[in-house]
C-alpha cells in the first residue's frame, strides 16, 4: 500500500525563486536563507520519495477571480511551471500521478469534502518554490508531484479545522492505495507576511515561532485559531500558514499513531517581504 513518511513545511516566497534562476544564491543577503535548506536537500536524496502530494496556493495563475476553487487537485500527468512578476521560472515540468491523484480524489470526496478535480493547469512559484528549495536544481524532478491547490487569496477561506480534517482524510486516502509508494505530503505557503496596505510589510516572529510550537506538539490546537488571527497577527498573507495544517493532519497521530519527530526547523527573516519558515517531520512507526 502507499505509505505517508514524512511532511515537509515551507515558505514558497518568490524572490527565493528568482534568486536561485539568477545565481544570487552566494550573495550575503541570500546565503542564510539557503543554509536553512541543506538539510533538507541531502536528507531528500536519501528519502526518494515516488509522490510528492504538495499542498500550496495558486496567485491568480492558474484560477483568475472567474472562479475560485477552494480546494483543488491536480489530476494531469503533467503541469506546465508559470508565474506572474518575474515570468514563468527556467525549472522542470511538473510530472503528476493521475492514478494516486484520482483515487485521492474519490476517497476524499467520499469523505464529504468537497474538491475541484482540475485535468488541466498550469503551477506558479507557490508549488515551484518548494520544489527547488527541497530539490535544488535538477534537470527534472526526483518524483511525481500532485499539486493540491487551497484558496487563501479571495474571501472567504477555509478553516484551520477544515484544513486539519482535510488533511486526515487525505491520509486516509494515500493509506488506501494499492500500490506499495512512498509518499510525502508538504505544506506551503506563509509565514507572517503582510503585502500591501498600511501594513505592508508586516512581520511576526512570535507569532510565527508560537506556530510552529504548535504545529509540531498540538495541531488540533493550532486548527481551532480563527482565520481572522492570522490575519490580525501574522499579515493578510500569513493566512497561507493554514495550508500547513493540511499535511500535518495527514500524520500519523492525529489518527491514533505515534507523534512525527522533529528532524529539522528553520527561521529566518528577512526574505523578500516575508519571514521563511521550514519544518521536516518523520512519521514513526
Ligand atoms: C511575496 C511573498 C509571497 O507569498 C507572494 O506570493 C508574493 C510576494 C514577497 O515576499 O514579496
Ligand atoms: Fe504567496
Amino acid at each position: 500500500m502507499a505509505r505517508i513518511t514524512a511532511s515537509v513545511f515551507s515558505s514558497h516566497v518568490p524572490a527565493i525563486g528568482a534568486a536561485l534562476d539568477l545565481g544570487k544564491t552566494h550573495e550575503d543577503y541570500w546565503q542564510p536563507v539557503f543554509k536553512g535548506y541543506e538539510f533538507v536537500k541531502q536528507w531528500e536524496k536519501a528519502q526518494r520519495p515516488d509522490v510528492v502530494f504538495l499542498v500550496y496556493n495558486d496567485h491568480a495563475t492558474a484560477f483568475s477571480l472567474d472562479f475560485i476553487p477552494t480546494f483543488a487537485i491536480g489530476t494531469a500527468a503533467e503541469f506546465t511551471p508559470a508565474d506572474e512578476g518575474w515570468g514563468p521560472r527556467p525549472v522542470p515540468q511538473v510530472y503528476g500521478h493521475p492514478e494516486l491523484a484520482a483515487h485521492i480524489a474519490q476517497s476524499v470526496i467520499q469523505q464529504d469534502f468537497d474538491l475541484t478535480i482540475v485535468n488541466k493547469m498550469d503551477v506558479d512559484h507557490g508549488l515551484t518554490v518548494p520544489l527547488s528549495l527541497m530539490f535544488g536544481q535538477p534537470e527534472a524532478w526526483p518524483c511525481k508531484i500532485i499539486p493540491f491547490a487551497v484558496n487563501v487569496v479571495q474571501y472567504p477561506v477555509p478553516s484551520g479545522q477544515r484544513c486539519l480534517n482535510l488533511g486526515k482524510a487525505i491520509r486516509k486516502a494515500i493509506e488506501s492505495f494499492d500500490e506499495d509508494l512512498n509518499v510525502q505530503i508538504w505544506g506551503t505557503g506563509g509565514m507572517s507576511h503582510q503585502l500591501q496596505g498600511p501594513r505592508a510589510g508586516l512581520i511576526n516572529k512570535v507569532f510565527d515561532n508560537a506556530f510552529l510550537d504548535r504545529l509540531i506538539a498540538d495541531p488540533e490546537g493550532q486548527a481551532a485559531v480563527p482565520h481572522i488571527d492570522y490575519v490580525r497577527e501574522a499579515g493578510s498573507e500569513g493566512i497561507e500558514l493554514v495550508m500547513w495544517l493540511i499535511a500535518r493532519g495527514a500524520m500519523a497521530d492525529l489518527a491514533g499513531g505515534k507523534p512525527p519527530k522533529p528532524l529539522h526547523r528553520f527561521y529566518h527573516v528577512p526574505a523578500s517581504n516575508t519571514a521563511v519558515g521550514h519544518l521536516v517531520l518523520e512519521e514513526q512507526k
